[in-house]
């Protein structure tokens, strides 16, 4: 059946990755810190977010949802998310993620946790590909992974800051979750129940940290390498050490992952060239705010830089709303996911040709010719 019809949007593909991963897996993608409290605020907020048509003349029959971001024009105001562990989930997906953002005009942004060698991505998209990295307390691992990134040809680098401190999830600690897969009696249950899977996970090889396997010890056991992982990055985030990342690295430097209003400005101070208002996708701290309820503050410290935001985007709609509230641009994270995950390879491109038409129905609807007319399109209480 035709991908349209099967999949007619990210729910439905949602609901089929769901059947298609094993439990373990499923829980790690879709879940959030605590119980979930900030998973279901994201979505509150937006649904909370509705618009007001404006349905007389023809000025936004041909909405434009192309958009320009740090000097480079993409097909719409939205790409994929950094995601650890993708692999995990389903076998190869940041190289079919980072194939469909080539195919689609869109970013993609890899992550330093990705199942794969950055050199790969670059490979596959050279031009849409960013390298999203967790900063190291060594200095000469900051240095080796930002140098291998700009040989490889990335042109924009995603310094993520919202791990101060280990997230320890308790669904994610119930499941024993580790990579490789720990082989316990409970997941090769949920791993045969799920053949597809199974064998994809064959094809593709045990799913390891690629990009930082130089700088792990060799024969660690599982439980010693999060330690390690731990060790390696545990602590705030500090101004000079942003400071030498900018120093080090001469292309666009994005910083992910921030909430308060003067950490914007901090980012302004030392030269970055956008921030991403983020809470992870509801997988950390439970008790803070959506990033949407964040651009307006966001917005007034941010001088030259773009404005990026992320978290509970499933839908074009859902990217009208970012744009109305002030984004510049929004990120995907378990929309792609869930993509790939029903899918396979062509999941990548399916999601981005959905969230393009609903976001090309929402735009002709509220009557906004440009992404930029959206926020007069708001419904505010007491209009
Ligand atoms: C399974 C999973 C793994 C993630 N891994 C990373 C990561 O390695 N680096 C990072 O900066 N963000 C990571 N994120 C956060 C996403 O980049 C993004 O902020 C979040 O998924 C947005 O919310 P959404 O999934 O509702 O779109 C991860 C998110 C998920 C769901």
């Amino acid at each position: 059946m035709d991908a349209r019809r099967r999949y007619p949007s990210v729910w439905y593909l949602e609901q089929q990755a769901r059947r298609r991963v094993p439990r373990f897996c499923w829980e790690y993608l879709a879940g959030g810190g605590g119980r979930g409290g900030a998973v279901q605020r994201n979505r509150a907020m937006l649904d909370a977010i509705r618009f007001v048509p404006r349905l007389l003349g023809d000025a936004a029959d041909r909405p434009q949802l192309g958009t320009t971001l740090m000097g480079r024009r993409y097909d719409a105001p939205f790409g994929v998310a950094p995601i650890g562990l993708g692999g995990l989930v389903w076998p190869r997906a940041a190289e079919h993620l980072a194939a469909s953002a080539r195919h689609q005009n869109l970013p993609f942004v890899m992550s330093c946790y990705a199942t794969v060698a950055m050199e790969r991505i670059a490979q596959i998209a050279p031009e849409h590909a960013w390298f999203q990295l967790y900063a190291f307390h060594q200095p000469e691992i900051d240095r080796a992974i930002v140098g291998r990134a700009e040989q490889a040809g990335f042109e924009v680098l995603v310094v993520t800051v919202d791990l101060p401190t280990a997230t320890r999830r308790p669904h994610d600690a119930r499941n024993g979750l580790s990579v490789p897969p720990a082989m316990d009696a409970e997941n090769l249950l949920q791993m045969m129940v799920r053949p597809r899977w199974a064998l994809a996970m064959l094809a593709a090889g045990v799913p390891r940290f690629h990009t930082l396997l130089p700088h792990l010890p060799a024969g660690l056991s599982m439980a010693e390498l999060g330690t390690r992982l731990a060790q390696m990055h545990e602590g705030h985030m500090t101004l000079e050490h942003l400071k030498a990342l900018r120093d080090l690295w001469p292309r666009k430097l994005v910083v992910k992952g921030l909430y308060h209003p003067a950490d914007v400005a901090d980012c302004r101070a030392i030269g970055a060239d956008a921030v991403v208002m983020s809470n992870h996708g509801g997988r950390h701290l439970e008790g803070v705010p959506s990033a949407i309820e964040l651009l307006h503050a966001a917005r007034a410290e941010l001088g030259g830089m773009a404005l990026i935001a992320d978290g509970g985007v499933r839908s074009g709609l859902d990217v009208a709303r970012y744009a109305a509230a002030g984004a510049d641009f929004v990120l995907c994270g378990r929309a792609f996911m869930f993509g790939v995950a029903a899918m396979g390879a062509r999941g990548g491109d399916h999601v981005g040709d959905l969230l393009k038409a609903e976001l090309h129905q929402a735009m002709a609807h509220v009557g906004a010719p440009t992404l930029g007319d959206l926020a007069a399109g708001l419904h505010r209480n007491g209009d």
